[in-house]
């Protein structure tokens, strides 16, 4: 099994999603061997999940939520405004650790407010330091050179890192940073469950052609 997950980060209008969408969803045959996690930023949110329902093998996330349960806070969105739409949230990433601060405090209330509302957090780690709540099932090693830049990991060192995080329990282990079609056959073996894409999630064709090659290596 796979996890493909798309990261649109602060991309895309109303209108460009629904062309993205009406390319994916002629394209896309789904596959019982991998899982497909849009996470689209905060307001199509919902008109994606209306168009999305019924694919199969195909769920939402969030790429973030608030810290704060509920309340006068302006301007947050909720793990409980999020209930019934999605079924997972980045929690993390190091864009949010960057440029908005993001404490580990922070990014532990977000993942027990995640649990409470039964939405799976995906844990972003940038290196070894990051802190990770024993909770968490899902893991992302997103090394911050990696990110945007085109300098993907060493995929031995993505399994490395994995090996040092030293994790008792059965977790999954995703891996993100400048993946793209043309390199993400290095990344395929049993070690890592699943990649995080940025940019190239937001090209809907090489999304799909991606997610055929996770497809098809299962075969
Ligand atoms: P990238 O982003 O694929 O553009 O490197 C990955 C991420 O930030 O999750």
């Amino acid at each position: 099994m796979y996890y493909l997950i798309a990261n649109w980060k602060a991309n895309k209008s109303f209108q460009e999603a629904n062309l993205w969408l009406s390319y994916f969803k002629k394209n896309y045959q789904p596959s019982k061997n991998v899982k497909v996690i849009i996470c689209p930023p905060f307001p199509l949110i919902y008109p994606l999940f209306e168009k999305l329902k019924k694919i199969s093998n195909l769920f939402l996330g969030a790429q973030d939520l608030s810290f704060y349960e509920e309340g006068s806070f302006t301007g947050e969105v909720t793990a409980k405004m999020l209930v019934g739409l999605i079924n997972y949230v980045i929690i993390g990433h190091s864009e949010r650790r960057t440029f908005f601060h993001e404490t580990e405090e922070i990014i532990d209330k977000k993942v027990n407010l995640a649990f409470k509302y039964s939405i799976e957090p995906i844990l972003c780690l940038r290196n070894l330091n990051d802190k990770i709540n024993p909770k968490v099932n899902f893991i992302a090693y997103e090394p911050p050179f990696a990110i945007g830049s085109g300098k993907n990991e060493d995929p031995k060192k993505v399994i490395e890192f994995k090996k040092k995080l030293n994790i008792k329990k059965k977790f999954t282990f995703i891996y993100g940073g400048s993946v793209n079609e043309k390199n993400i056959n290095n990344y395929l073996n049993s070690e890592i469950d699943g990649f995080l894409l940025g940019t190239s999630s937001l090209n809907p064709e090489e999304f799909i052609n991606i997610f055929n090659k996770l497809k098809k290596s299962l075969k």
